[in-house]
């Protein structure tokens, strides 16, 4: 999504915010903004670019514009196209304030009549405008700042977190979080704003996450925090450590290779940590021994990649541990009809633990009072702090916005998740558990290997060749099939090919129509026998249709194989593994026709990383 980075202090900001920005071009990188006071008459001076950060950053290089209160802005656009008009900041009618702004005002359509009929002048076709002119109006309105910064937040429906800068209050920024994230790193004479810690990280590790539904007035030196009503909050102050060392490319071309390359390492990472609590893992994960004993059902919510994760778990906590468990996409599981069941347990599957569709699924159940557990990636995430426990994922951070490592430890730590859940309901054995742990070592390994088998063939022959084909097809089935609609949503991100993904028994319901030799069709076996002879009886009717078949089977699977016009094979693991060994493979593979395409593949068109609006 968007992010907001803001300085106030003793230094000129510019080259902070630059470069907290670039922190967090992650979270969206349509446009860019900067505003700051001038020091020597509290001006407010501003410059915004179109396009990615280094437009702005090259505009600013060649400007004078520093000040020591200043904020920035890399735009996610959800309303207005991606212009320099609407790039943040924006201001109100006299540009004396400005604001940048994270989330979505849900009821700008309305404030946006009343103030314009009231006089205001409007720029963009941003919804974060109306905070700048409603602050505005309501300054004049009210006797104190405080009192119109309460109304101001107060009238505002929606998520959001913004950081405002006045000329006519030099020394102080604003700041207000509902619902989006939104933190302040405390430094000596100096404070760091940010959607991100990640922005400041090298500055200062005192972190104080604003309090959902608060605001803030920040100086040099001290914090005021208030909730929505003005009453004073206290300050906590948490002390964090963050590994920025993922900020180095490491001599990939992209991040998005060498975070496939880190899969193998942080599957083993991720294991080992899990070991390591696994003695206290119900207190970890906030419920009881016996809680976990008599689970009746699991619910998993997730988007995008974690979904599919979350959809692949399924078959894990079915099978392993033989509880029912069903799985929603977080942006539909709030406005479905929900039947809370007793001794059910709420899992969010999140890469960054900031989803805001997740994390409203996790408020949602909270407020039920039902047991939420965060499997996340990110320990300071809201995610973590909102949910009743949490698991914490080993991959490190992922900074290419098509996820990789994050999906492979995910579906580590539920495998593993699902083991434990067995060995304490005493469906397994504790030498079973040990033998699971093992299993996953052993598909890091085949994840990692079958890389390397198949790397330059990819590269010299197969890259060129996929990449011609303007539309696609991927078929799975059982486990398989949420994997096939993970590889064809990393085809579809970092592509822009046309990826369409069915349960391969489906096929014969209507896609089937779909098929000719233009279109190939990626199918993904299974090890179980009765559900490969099923594959390979669907992979048939493609190739009687003239179809153009790429597999990718186990060892063993020869007439599967034959039936292929480009096969990859895999040694045999844990069959609930088999998407896990599979994964290095396909988005090695994906990435390569999205190189030979010439694609940003780091940062795809019209995406981010984390996707702080439902
Ligand atoms: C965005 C990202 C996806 C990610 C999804 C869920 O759409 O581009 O890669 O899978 O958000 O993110 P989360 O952080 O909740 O896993």
């Amino acid at each position: 999504m968007c992010s907001v980075v803001g300085y106030i202090g003793n230094r000129y900001c510019k080259k902070f915010v630059l470069e907290g920005l670039r922190r967090l071009e992650y979270r969206g990188y349509d446009s860019a903004g900067f505003a700051c006071l001038n020091p020597e008459d509290n001006r407010l001076l501003y410059l915004k670019a179109e396009g990615k950060l280094d437009n702005l950053s090259d505009e600013l290089e060649n400007s004078s514009i520093d000040g020591f209160l200043g904020i920035g802005h890399t735009r996610w656009a959800t309303h207005g196209l991606s212009t320099e008009q609407n790039a943040h900041p924006h201001f109100d009618c006299q540009k004396k304030l400005s604001v940048v702004h994270n989330g979505i005002v849900e009821n700008h359509h309305e404030l946006r009549q009343q103030l314009v009929q009231a006089g205001h002048v409007f720029h963009s076709e941003t919804d974060t405008e109306i905070i700048a002119h409603l602050f505005e109006a309501l300054l004049i309105s009210h006797k104190t700042f405080k009192a119109a910064l309460i109304e101001l937040v107060n009238r505002l429906e929606g998520a959001f977190a913004f950081v405002s800068i006045m000329q006519d209050l030099p020394d102080t920024m604003i700041l207000v979080r509902k619902r989006s994230p939104l933190c302040i790193g405390i430094g000596d004479g100096q404070m760091f704003v940010a959607s991100d810690l990640l922005a400041f990280v090298k500055k200062t590790n005192k972190v104080l996450f604003l309090p959902d539904k608060s605001f803030a007035l920040v100086r040099n030196d001290m914090i005021e925090l208030y909730d929505f009503s003005g009453k004073a909050l206290p300050i906590v102050i948490q002390e964090i450590d963050v590994d920025i060392d993922a900020h180095e490319k490491k001599g990939h071309s992209h991040y998005m290779l060498k975070e496939i390359y880190e899969q193998k390492n942080a599957i083993s990472e991720t294991i080992d940590f899990l070991k390591k609590i696994d003695s206290q893992i119900w207190s970890h994960l906030g419920i009881s021994s016996e809680y976990a004993k008599e689970l009746e059902s699991i619910s998993i919510v997730g988007c995008g990649t974690s979904w599919h994760a979350a959809r692949i778990a399924q078959f894990f906590f079915e099978t392993i541990a033989l509880t029912p468990t069903k799985v929603n996409l977080a942006s539909e599981f709030r406005y479905m009809n929900f039947f809370p069941s007793k001794n059910s347990l709420y899992i969010a599957v999140s890469q960054s633990g900031e989803t805001a569709d997740t994390l409203e699924a996790v408020r949602f159940v909270n407020d039920i009072k039902l047991p939420t557990i965060a499997v996340t990636n990110v320990a300071s995430s809201s995610m973590v702090r909102e949910s009743d426990g949490f698991l914490l994922t080993q991959a490190g951070q992922e900074i290419a916005v098509a996820s990789t490592k994050a999906f492979s430890t995910q579906i580590a730590a539920l495998f593993w998740l699902a083991n434990r859940l067995a060995l304490e309901k005493g469906i397994i054995t504790r030498k079973q558990m040990d033998l699971s742990q093992e299993d996953l070592l052993v598909a890091a390994e085949v994840l990692e290997n079958s890389i390397e088998n198949y790397k330059f063939d990819i590269i010299q022959r197969h890259a060129k060749k996929y990449a011609a084909y303007k539309k696609t097809i991927f078929l799975g089935r059982n486990i398989s099939y949420p994997f096939a609609m993970e590889a064809a949503l990393k085809l579809k991100e970092i592509s822009y090919v046309f990826a369409q993904c069915y349960p391969a028994g489906e096929l014969k319901h209507g896609p089937l129509a779909l098929i000719d030799s233009e279109t190939p069709v990626f199918v993904f076996s299974h090890q179980d026998p009765l559900l490969y002879s099923k594959i390979v009886a669907n992979t048939q009717e493609v190739k009687a249709r003239d179809g153009h078949v790429v597999v990718f089977a186990f060892e063993g699977q020869d007439e599967l194989c034959e039936l292929a016009d480009l096969s990859f094979v895999f040694p045999r693991v844990n069959p609930l593994l088999g998407p896990l060994a599979m994964t290095g493979l396909m988005q090695f593979f994906v990435y390569q026709i999205a190189k030979e395409l010439g694609r940003p593949i780091d940062k795809p068109r019209n995406l981010a990383k984390s996707v702080t609006v439902e």
